[in-house]
This record gives C-alpha cells, structure tokens and sequence, in this order.
C-alpha cells in the first residue's frame, strides 16, 4: 500500500466528506510559501494552512529555536511548575495585546482559548455572587471553534446542527452596521443585568464566510455593552498577528475588550497553542479564600514549553524590518486584484469583493443562496489544486490569506489561477 491508500484505510480528515473520499495528497516538505508532495509537485500554500502559517513553512529561525528548546525541556506541567519560554512570552503578549490585560491563561488551541474565556467569564460573575448574570450574547454567522461550548456561541447551522439540543442558549444579534444599531440595542435592553459576556471575531468573521465588517460600529456597540457591564469577548484567534493589516484586530477599535483569545498564528503556525488573556478585574475574581472560587481548568499540554518557544520565535520574526512592509505589499496587490476582477462581477460570475488586511474575499454567484455544501468550492479547490496553488473555497466563498513570506511572483500565479477558472465557469455561463 502506498501513503495515499495508507491514509485512505486508517485515517478520518477534519471537515472532510466521507463518502467516496479522494486521497489526501502526501506531503512531504514545507518550504516557505510551497507544499511539496512525493512527486516533487509544488502547491502554493495560499491559505496558510487553516490561517496559521504567517512566515512560510520550515522557518530556519524558528526550527533552531525549537530545537534549541527541545533539548532542554520538551514539556512539563503547569501547575506548580512553570517554564522561563512561558513566562518570557506572557510578559511580551501582555505589553502588545489591545487592552488592559494582566493575566495570561495558556491552553492548547484556538476552541480551547475560546472556552477558556466563556468559562472565565461565567465564573466571574458565579465567583461575584450575581450568578443571574449568566446570558451569553454573539453574532450571527459566528465561529468560535468546534468543542461544545465554542460551538454553542457560534452560528447554529452546518457545522452545528446534528449537536442542536445539546448547546447551550445563547442570544445572538447581527454584526452593527450604520442602520441596525437600534434595533441590536433593544435585543440587548430585553436581557438587561442577565448578560454575562458578549463574544465577537472583531472585524472578520472568519468560517463563518469571510464576513467583514465595520470597526466603528463595533467600536459603538463594545462601548454599549461595557456601560452594561457585559464582559467583552474578543476571539483574536484568527485576526491577531497583522491578519487584519494591523498587529491585532482590536488595535482599530478605541474601545478594549475585557478578554482576548489567540491561537492560530500565535505560534506563527508551527505548533499548537492557545492563550486567553483577562483583565486584572477579572483575575481578582478569582484571588479568594474560598477555594470553590479557583478556576478549574487546565490541559496535559498547557503552556507547552516548545510552543511558547514558536511564539516567542515568530513574535521576533514579525517585529523584524520588513515583515510590516510585506503585509502592506499584499493588501496592495490583493486590492488591485479585486480590482481587475470587476468584469467578473458585471457578469454575475462573482459577488461582494472585500478586503481587510491580507485576507480577500468574494463570492462565486450560483443559483443556490449562498451556503458551505454547495461543490462549487469543490470545483475550484480542485482546479487550483491542479494548477499548483492551494485554496479551499468556504462553499461559494472564495478567500485568499498568503503566508506573509510570500514573493509577489507566486501571489500573482494565484491570482491568476483564480481568474482563469472565473473565466471558466463565465464560459460556460
Ligand atoms: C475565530 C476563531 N475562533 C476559534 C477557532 C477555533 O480554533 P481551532 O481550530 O484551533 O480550534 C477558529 C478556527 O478557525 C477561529 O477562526
């Protein structure tokens, strides 16, 4: 049996179709922006590898670090015993983070961070002795990750809909724009005092389609709630680390959040690591004689010491001269690529062309209303696929989010991928 009949006889891949299943490609090498498989067959990795990947695949930098690392201690348990790596990164993500944090919770994910935070944020209140503030509040079209309570604030749809019965309630407004404020504040007044925590992907809602919305209304609607002593959620899981053109999303907003997640890129996408990071008014919730009072959660590898060695890796490799220009270089290009797509869009071929950051998006116009089970997406991972770029289409939604060490020669190859197969299916009209 080769790899692929390997794989296809003992393994079940994440958010994959089952049935009639084609092989998995095997890679065996990562090399900055491409994924070489056994063939020698390049892909440009044109999603980061689930949004994770920001300097390229097979950092020399941060390989030397983590083998540095690995030599020394490999991993230990967080609870009496602590790691210079994890302090060392809690001291610098605590002096750039967008808030007035103090306190950094690691655990092992990005679902992770997410219920970490949930949890938090309800035992703060239960911890307070005003256990009726227990409501939660979050967006329509939400993700928060895949474990039950990430997936209870998400968007009840696709993803979710077999697990129904088993989430918990949660109240759920639109994302703010310039007309729907009046209307989102009297869902929030018929809940007053019983709101426990509001959690948001500010500014980019990201499985959930790419959704992109405005930091001002946002930065009204936080503001809102924060006069209402709702604790604010932000879900930087996706959005921190420059993906939005700025080092965290919440850096747009005047407005801080009460708690903030990472994951993703926090390790620049080398390893696993989850940080939920809350104010000192939160921590001190938590400081009691009671001990029924204590937080109790943690995981085997929290805080793992190789981890935290990535992060504080790829924290350097981000502050060093030209990581900020590259990103800058690709919300150019990405911005005068939607721009040459706008024949598509007279056409009806694509639909709403945004942009934040390094992150573009559109939508494929097909006769379904838009949704995740649509092959469209299918057709058009397979045919970049084809043509050496990896793209994984979110049912009709099409995005692009480069690893930032991406040269503009390959990011003009994936341009022109897409464009050649938008011209393909206008053909056949
Ligand atoms: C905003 C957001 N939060 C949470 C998660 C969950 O992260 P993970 O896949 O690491 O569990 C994701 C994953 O896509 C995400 O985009």
């Amino acid at each position: 049996m080769d790899l692929k009949q390997k794989d296809l006889k003992y393994i079940w891949h994440p958010y994959t179709h089952q049935k009639n299943r084609p092989p998995a490609i095997p890679i065996v090498k990562g090399k900055k922006t491409l994924l070489y498989d056994e063939y020698g067959n390049t892909y440009i990795d044109a999603i980061s590898s689930w949004w994770v990947n920001i300097h390229g695949h097979g950092n020399k930098y941060i390989a030397k670090k983590l083998f540095e690392q690995a030599k020394k201690l490999e991993q230990v348990i967080f609870a009496g015993f602590t790691h210079e790596p994890a302090i060392e990164l809690a001291e610098k993500l605590l002096k750039i983070l967008p808030g007035h944090f103090s306190k950094i919770f690691y655990s092992d994910n990005g679902s992770t961070a997410t219920e970490v935070a949930i949890k938090m944020a309800l035992q703060y209140w239960f911890n307070k002795g005003d256990a009726k503030r227990n409501k939660i509040l979050a967006f329509r079209h939400s993700y928060h990750g895949d474990t039950f309570g990430a997936m209870s604030v998400s968007e009840r749809g696709t993803f979710t809909i077999a697990f129904r019965e088993k989430l918990f309630e949660v109240i759920f407004i639109d994302t703010p724009d310039d007309t729907n404020f009046t209307v989102i504040k009297e869902e929030i007044n018929r809940y007053k005092n019983e709101i426990a925590c509001f959690i948001y992907e500010p500014l980019l809602q990201g499985a959930g389609g790419m959704r992109m919305y405005d930091a001002k209304n946002l930065n009204s609607l936080v503001a809102f709630l924060k006069k209402e002593k709702v604790l604010c959620i932000a879900d930087e899981v996706l959005t921190g680390f420059y993906r939005t053109g700025k080092f965290f999303a919440g850096d747009y907003l005047e407005e801080k959040a009460d708690i903030i997640c990472l994951s993703k890129a926090l390790t620049g996408g080398t390893m696993a690591l989850g940080v939920t990071a809350c104010t000192h008014e939160i921590h001190e919730a938590f400081v009691s004689d009671d001990k029924t009072k204590t937080f109790f959660h943690g995981h085997s590898f929290t805080a793992n010491p190789l981890a935290c060695t990535a992060s504080l890796a790829s924290l350097k490799l981000l502050q060093n001269d030209g990581c900020k220009e590259k990103i800058e270089a690709i919300s150019t290009l990405h911005e005068d690529f939607l721009k040459n797509l706008s024949p598509f869009v007279k056409q009806n071929v694509i639909k709403n062309l945004r942009k934040t950051g390094t992150i573009c998006a559109f939508e494929i116009c097909t006769p379904q209303t838009d949704n995740y089970l649509q092959d469209i997406g299918i057709h058009f991972s397979n045919y970049c696929l084809k043509n050496g770029v990896y793209l994984r289409a979110l049912g009709n939604t099409v995005y692009i989010m480069p690893p930032y060490c991406i040269t503009k020669k390959e990011l003009k190859k994936v341009y022109k991928v897409v464009q050649a197969f938008l011209f393909s299916i206008a053909k056949k009209g």
